[in-house]
């Protein structure tokens, strides 16, 4: 095979879930259920590649806006799959929540505090899960923080630099995020990550929904990345 290049961090939008249970039938949920089951292949491949970094988009600020019954089956979800966070730990690998926590009852927020606490030390893959994410509420928030160290006397405005506002990001202290796959067919970043993609590669598949997403078309992914030439505004 040709030579690997691995991203330092990876970003996945997974999308088609409701398309995916649609086809067969399904209520919309059911094409949650399937989607997450998968999250845990993906991620220990990621960790078996050395992918520093891997986040994933899992629910937006604007998901809120679909049915009660359909937000209701997601948060579900999420519970669930929160008390399987040994799991990773055993694997080495890191967990992160990012996005406004505060969007989500008690019992979610303690538990997403415990599991990035149980796996602090893990030191493989960091696997950040975008819950109540979106990438301007994230920048919003950034611009409020630096506002007030600036009102504190802690900051000047003259020091405020692009590094500054990364730092204040949900992503503090992780690399841009070098590739970003979508699944589903749609040709857009729907408020993912938009400070920290500026030089992104981008790769869309149309011929796969999320749930039947598989460790190959993660590996295809990676070879398309490797073909790309990144140029950061050089030559
Ligand atoms: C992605 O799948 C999961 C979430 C946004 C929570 P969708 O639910 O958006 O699936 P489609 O796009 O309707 O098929
Ligand atoms: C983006 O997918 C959000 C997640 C995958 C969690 P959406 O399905 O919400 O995006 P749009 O509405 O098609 O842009
Ligand atoms: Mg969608």
């Amino acid at each position: 095979m040709e030579q690997l290049t691995i991203p330092k961090h990876i970003g996945i939008i997974m999308d088609g879930n409701g398309r995916w249970a649609k086809k067969r039938g399904l209520p919309r949920s059911a094409g949650h259920t399937a989607g997450a089951k998968l999250i845990k292949s993906i991620a220990r491949r990621c960790n078996e590649l050395g992918v520093k970094n891997l986040t994933v988009f899992a629910f937006s600020t604007e998901n809120w806006a679909r049915p009660q019954e359909e937000v209701s089956s997601i948060i579900n979800l999420l519970r669930y799959y929160l008390k399987e966070i040994d799991k990773y730990v055993k694997e080495n690998i890191r967990i992160r929540f990012i996005g406004d926590w505060s969007g989500f009852d008690q019992d979610i927020q303690d538990k997403m505090a415990k599991s990035e606490e149980a796996s602090k030390n893990a030191t493989g893959l960091v696997f950040s899960i975008a819950l109540n994410y979106g990438g301007r509420a994230e920048i919003t928030h950034a611009a409020k923080q630096i506002a007030q160290e600036v009102e504190e006397g802690k900051l000047a405005i003259e020091e405020i630099t692009e590094q500054t506002l990364s730092g204040h990001m949900y992503t503090a202290g992780m690399p841009d995020v070098d590739l970003i796959i979508r699944p589903s067919g749609e040709y857009r970043l729907s408020n993912f990550l938009i400070w920290q993609s500026a030089y992104a590669e981008y790769v869309f598949m149309d011929d796969i929904l999320w749930p039947d997403f598989k460790v190959k078309d993660l590996d295809r992914a990676i070879e398309e990345y490797s073909r790309r030439n990144r140029r950061f505004g050089g030559i």
